[in-house]
């Protein structure tokens, strides 16, 4: 069975205790410079690709500053309107956005980049007057805002009014994403998270220009998002998880749609995953019909894997999954549907390939590309589609062999980038079944060079998943998450010649007094001298 709330509160007043301890220690360690930070243009993180500050030139924003941006762009005044909610809270200032060029206050345009930042990329120039951001696309635009963010003092991150000065230090930022996917993963499905929650988290993710959202929707456990031709996989099987939370614990479709937009306000393309043929049972248990003997199992709140199947033989089976992609993919602009594929250890694999045989022309019907877990390899989908290495070890001969028909691999390694791991035995959250994962760990490999046989050239980014057996609200996520998840998000980023653990970890250090302005819970680990 799983963990209960009851004892997962204690875990949580053991922790605060922990990290109490573990934060006056700190506080010790730190250098008299580290008491009064400044902000540099060497602490971004992910760090850019390149960076020239130029020292004695600041630039300050004050009460009359405006945010302008490109004429005729509404994408750029998006961005603009975005950055101005950012800023408002902290400051106090209107920060009225407009459309113009004028190269004071804050001003982001889509003209003048370098052509190499791509679609992703910006380049940002610090002057007295102000800062502008160049790109191509209103997603470099994004990413330029979040590093001003950083740029900006700590108390930039609080949601009530702080006093000045809002200094930013001059110099420019030359900077561009080495993979096209940096990913976040939150399983909603062992618990379920609030459309608030999933939207707080979906705010920490963006501040480290991660632009993919992986929402494991449905498990053993619970089906979390409604399905308008099957209503009971929502009703009754998303009406518990672990531990003793019961209700409508699942997202109608309006709701999942206010999501996607919200994502998308971000710079985060959703990605839906509906796991099977294994980790069904809250469907099994919703419809008899879908059992091979007709039988519905009893709901699941336990922690197990790989005991149920869909039934490969039952043609409602490809009705079912049919019916369930054409409504996801109804309500997912972005290109992929995740169909999970991990862990069928109750499917043959005979049985298994005939149903991914089956289920992936259907994703390509409904005009979708395929994401699975990397064993689903084996089935030789088309080379569209995109495996997701989970693995414990650095080598997988069919994850290699799809590699070289020409699959991109996005590159999640247990031991590495699971972000459910415990960091040490003792934390109170977590698992610890691939590894324990330091900060340091989390942030020493690189994507491009970690699967033996798997060139960089194969590799189309880092996803960071977050399981969430133990984890049971916005606190439980954050502590996982950070400072794990910026070090991911580093790797699918920054340039592999800015690898550099201990430049890193000084980096991480100045995002301390971030997280705690803006009330983000985070595992103060040992191996960082954190900035007070
Ligand atoms: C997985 O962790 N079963 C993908």
């Amino acid at each position: 069975m799983g963990i209960g709330t009851s004892t997962r509160r204690l875990h949580g007043a053991a922790l605060a205790l922990l990290l109490a301890a573990t934060s006056a220690v700190a506080v010790g360690a730190a250098s008299p410079a580290q008491a009064t930070p400044e902000t540099s243009l060497r602490h971004i993180v992910p760090a850019p690709v390149k960076v020239t500050p130029r020292p004695g030139v600041t630039y300050s924003l004050t009460a009359g500053a405006r945010i302008q941006t490109q004429p005729g762009s509404a994408d750029a005044r998006k961005v603009g309107e975005y950055a101005a909610e950012l800023l408002r809270p902290a400051t106090g200032y209107r920060l009225p956005v407009s459309s113009g060029v004028t190269p004071r206050g804050v001003t982001l345009l889509l003209v003048g980049a370098d052509p190499k930042v791509g679609q992703e990329g910006y380049q940002l120039d610090v002057t007295p007057w102000g800062v502008v951001i160049r790109a191509r696309a209103a997603a470099g635009l994004f990413a330029g805002v979040q590093t001003l963010r950083q740029l900006l003092p700590a108390k930039i991150e609080a949601k009530t009014r702080q006093s000045g000065p809002w200094t930013v230090p001059g110099g420019s930022v030359l900077d561009y994403p080495r993979f096209g996917h940096r990913g976040a993963m939150l399983d909603v499905a062992r618990h379920f998270f609030s459309v608030d929650e999933v939207k707080r988290y979906i705010d920490q993710i963006a501040a480290y220009k991660v632009n993919y959202l992986h929402l494991h929707l449905a498990d053993d456990q619970g089906w979390r998002i409604e399905i308008k031709s099957w209503p009971r996989l929502a009703t009754y099987g998303g009406s518990v998880e672990i531990g003793p939370g019961e209700g409508a614990l699942y997202y109608t479709q309006e709701q999942y749609k206010g999501l996607v937009k919200y994502a998308g306000s971000r710079g985060i393309t959703i990605i839906p995953e509906i796991d099977m043929p294994g980790h069904t049972n809250a469907a099994l248990a919703s419809y008899p019909e879908l059992n091979c003997d007709g039988v519905a199992p009893p709901l699941y709140d336990g922690t197990e894997v790989g005991f149920s199947s869909l039934c490969i033989d039952k043609p409602i089976t490809y009705k079912f999954v049919d019916d369930v992609l054409r409504e996801l993919a109804a309500l997912t602009p972005g290109p992929f549907l995740h169909i999970g594929g991990d862990e069928a250890h109750s499917t043959s694999e005979p049985d298994f390939k005939t149903f991914m045989d089956k289920v992936l022309p259907l994703v390509a019907k409904h005009g979708k590309l395929a994401m699975g877990w990397h064993e689903f390899v084996k089935t030789n989908p088309a080379t569209s589609a995109v495996p997701q290495f989970w693995g414990t070890e650095t080598v997988d001969a069919d994850v290699a062999a799809a590699a070289a028909r020409g699959n991109k691999i996005l590159m999640s390694p247990a031991v590495k980038a699971y972000l459910d791991m415990k960091y040490d035995e003792n934390f109170p959250l977590g698992q610890d079944w691939a590894a324990l994962i330091e900060v340091k760990d989390a942030y020493d490999w690189n994507p491009g060079a970690y699967l033996k046989d798997v060139p960089e050239s194969a590799i189309r980014g880092v996803e960071a998943p977050l399981w969430t057996e133990t984890l049971a609200d916005s606190s439980d996520l954050e502590q996982m998450a950070f400072p794990r998840l910026p070090a991911i998000a580093e790797l699918g980023w920054s340039p592999q010649s800015t690898h550099n653990w201990d430049d890193f970890s000084k980096r991480l250090a100045y995002q301390a007094p971030r997280w705690k302005a803006g009330g983000v819970k985070f595992y103060p680990s040992t191996q960082v001298n954190w900035v007070k």
